[in-house]
């Protein structure tokens, strides 16, 4: 029998799979990126939205307070597929490279936090909840901003790596 039958139920879920993603960017992945990158301006914008990713994870927890639900987070598949792609990419390259597999892996990443958060405030919008819209705009912001700069430095840092080639 299927547990999801309306679309509050189906935004609850949802918001379940994001509250998942970013605590798994907040506690673990994050902070393993920032220790292993070498380029500094690719470091610093991975710690300004590690603080950032904190933020979002408390204003996820608003969006559950403002229905009166608890927060739940459910195991997100399409983010663990990500991850499990990154690490098998990492293991297949040599470590000269790595900025430019951890920045392509956070430019997948930030895309798939804007489509979730595009969708969750569709989904806000038309259930009337004004006040989750707000939270999630905040988040939707900081997402897109994040991959802005993320393509910013990978335009960079792909032009260094290939000069160095030659
Ligand atoms: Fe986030
Ligand atoms: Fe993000």
């Amino acid at each position: 029998m299927p547990e999801i039958t309306n679309p509050r139920e189906l935004f609850l879920h949802e918001l379940g799979d994001i509250l998942y993603v970013e605590q798994k960017l907040a506690d673990e992945v994050l902070p393993k990126l920032i220790s292993e990158v070498s380029d500094d301006e690719f470091r610093n914008g991975l710690e300004g939205h590690l603080r950032e990713t904190r933020g979002h994870v408390e204003n996820v927890k608003k969006v559950f307070a403002e229905l009166d639900e608890m927060p739940k987070a459910e195991p997100c598949l399409g983010f663990e597929g990500l991850k499990k792609e990154h690490d098998k990419l990492k293991s297949e390259t040599t470590p000269d490279l790595i900025d430019s597999v951890d920045l392509g892996a956070a430019a997948r990443t930030e895309s798939y936090e804007i489509a979730a958060y595009e969708g969750l405030r569709r989904m806000a919008k038309a259930l009337g909840e004004d006040r989750a819209v707000d939270l999630l705009d905040k988040n939707l912001a900081e997402e897109k901003e994040a991959l802005r700069l993320v393509e910013k430095i990978a335009t960079r840092v792909s032009k260094e790596s290939a000069q160095a080639l030659a």
